[in-house]
């Protein structure tokens, strides 16, 4: 199958009440995990490169490897760009074939967030291309700042409702209490907010940061209207947790292949297992 949008693969997820997984590639092992994990739950699936993959992975090989794996899979794939933050960065990613992007101007002040955001819109939409944006700022649990602070930082849901209207965006991604990376605790996620937010914007919301909080939190989340759940952390943790478990049993291998693929294993394993805490399993 072609690439797909991602605002397609969300619409469906929106009449079905689950959330489809948008995992993080970096490589090809990555990249054939997220695919063989998705057809064996019979899942649609997003797959997204971040700027730092497509400068490490090349932006060719990134929507190559992408293409391949959609092309010989049985489910429905998206190709993603995750956090992009400028509007070159988008255009070269419509013109490699990305069938959706994300523009993160949520560091901006609101009137050049919405301004970014509605500039990509337009290129995107004449082109069939899904956008994702960002309002509020979600951050990383390597910021050193008070639950408080990080509260501050919250998506507001009156801004979001004009954010969403001034804009024109398919998908909405919310800070609603949790971070990118590792959590030092367990994340308390601000449902109310959430739920506010829902009643106030009718696009599917997107929960950044969602390696590691708590399989019921994420399900809450989805109740209340995420419609696509962003996981990096855990697939990264999977599978070096594999490479070095064998490195340290035998030191001494010095073939790749030993040592990716049973990473690659692993990787599929915690993606299946995030699917079906989704409820996307058997909805391609
Ligand atoms: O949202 C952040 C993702 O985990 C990507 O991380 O920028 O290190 O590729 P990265
Ligand atoms: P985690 O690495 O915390 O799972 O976050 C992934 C993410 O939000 C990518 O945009
Ligand atoms: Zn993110």
């Amino acid at each position: 199958m072609a690439l797909v949008p991602v605002a397609q693969l969300l619409k469906q997820a929106e009449a079905g009440f689950y959330a489809v997984g948008a995992f993080n590639c970096n490589n090809m092992e990555i990249v054939q995990a997220i695919v063989a994990a998705a057809e064996a739950e019979g899942a649609p699936v997003i797959m997204q490169a971040s700027q730092g993959a497509i400068k490490y992975a090349g932006i060719e090989y990134i929507a190559a490897m992408a293409r391949l794996a959609a092309g010989r899979a049985s489910v429905p794939v998206a190709l993603h760009l995750d956090h992009g933050t400028s509007f070159e960065q988008v255009v070269q990613c419509i013109r490699h074939g990305f069938s959706s992007v994300m523009i993160d101007g949520s560091s901006l002040p609101l009137a050049e967030n919405i301004a970014l955001t509605r500039q990509v819109v337009a290129v995107a939409r004449a082109v069939g291309v899904s956008v994702e944006a960002e309002l509020g700022k979600i951050g990383g649990t390597e910021d050193n700042i008070t639950v408080s602070e990080r509260e501050a930082l919250f998506t507001d849901p009156d801004e979001a409702e004009v954010f969403v209207r001034e804009t024109g965006v398919d998908s909405l991604a919310v800070a609603v209490g949790t971070a990118h990376g590792r959590y030092r605790g367990t994340p308390e996620l601000d449902f109310p907010r959430l739920q506010k937010i829902r009643s106030k914007v009718n696009i599917p919301l997107v929960l950044h940061g969602s390696s590691g909080v708590p399989d019921d939190a994420v399900k809450e989340a989805i109740r209340l209207g995420v419609r696509k759940v962003n996981i990096d952390t855990n697939i990264r943790e999977a599978f070096i947790l594999s490479m070095r478990q064998v490195l340290l049993s035998n030191p001494g291998e010095i073939d790749p292949r030993k040592v990716l693929g049973p990473a690659r294993e692993a990787a599929v394993e915690v993606i299946r297992k995030k699917i079906r805490i989704f409820g996307s399993s058997n909805r391609a």
